[in-house]
């Protein structure tokens, strides 16, 4: 139940209802009695499974909330504004122009980029930062490949607003087939289960994603051994970098780059 004082205002007594939004909200009702009530929170708390979740709407257990396009335009331009003014985006583009004379990118394949209308406001931002960089990264590169999107997380306003960027948004698994050899794949705190597909695929030429080395740490099982050692495999003849810190936005993030072989040099 909202919390409600009431007290009398005779001089708006015949008029409509009016909303006046201060900390809390103050509502003059048509009978001239004033309705101080505490501000509805945006999103319901739900328990399922022992979890909170904070979200407008739940689907496959992640919960999201409610959001326009313009809202999601406009997110995104904020954060691409508080990126682009971050020591880490300078530092981006200085790490990739050493990359840009080794090798180039015919296509971009972005893999788990997480969804923005996630209710986690850091999740958000992280997406949202992430994309920033990911442009970023692509500007830096030169050429003007196509970008595909893939994560099975993303709600209909995710594709809506990365098509109208341009991006081309694809269901789970289709983008794996989308990886070259000449792909820059982009694939920021993903499981474990989504580098192995991308190792089985052609190796891409440039790799942006966790640490394999981080794979390899716990000895947990005999799979996750194959998939740390598949993994290993697949950026043993890179060179590599790491990516420039943000919060923990990037947080064991590399950049795994092929080695050109001198025969196959232009
Ligand atoms: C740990 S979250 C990372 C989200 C975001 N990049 C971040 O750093 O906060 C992993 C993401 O991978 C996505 N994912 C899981 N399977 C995937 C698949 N087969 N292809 C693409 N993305 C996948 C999940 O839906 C989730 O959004």
């Amino acid at each position: 139940m909202p919390h409600t004082n009431r007290k009398k205002n005779p001089q708006n007594a015949n008029s409509k209802p009016r909303i006046v939004h201060t900390k809390r909200q103050q509502i003059e009702d048509g009978d001239g009695w004033t309705h101080v009530v505490d501000t509805p929170r945006r999103s319901a708390l739900t328990k399922k499974e022992g979890r909170l979740h904070a979200g407008d709407f739940e689907k496959n257990g992640v919960s999201y909330i409610n959001q326009t396009l313009e809202e999601t335009r406009k997110d995104f331009e904020y954060y691409t504004k508080q990126w682009e003014t971050m020591e880490a985006c300078e530092a981006l583009k200085d790490k990739l122009v050493e990359v840009e004379g080794r090798r180039k990118a015919d296509n971009v394949v972005v893999l788990g980029l997480g969804s923005l209308q996630n209710a986690r406001r850091e999740g958000r931002r992280a997406s949202y930062t992430q994309l920033a960089a990911l442009r970023t990264a692509v500007a830096t590169l030169g050429g003007n490949p196509g970008c595909i999107f893939q994560d099975p997380q993303f709600t209909d306003l995710d594709r809506e607003f990365l098509t109208s960027l341009g991006y081309t948004v694809v269901e789970d698994p289709e983008a794996f087939g989308k990886i070259t050899e000449s792909s820059l794949v982009y694939a920021i705190h993903c499981y474990a289960d989504v580098y192995k597909t991308v190792s089985d695929a052609p190796r891409p030429a440039i790799l942006i994603g966790t640490d394999v080395a981080n794979f390899g740490k716990f000895n947990l099982s005999e799979t996750t051994d194959i998939v740390a050692k598949s993994l290993e495999e697949m950026v043993q003849d890179c060179d590599e970098i790491d990516f420039p810190q943000v919060r923990h936005d990037f947080s064991d993030t590399k950049i795994y780059w092929r080695k050109v072989s001198e025969a196959a040099k232009p």
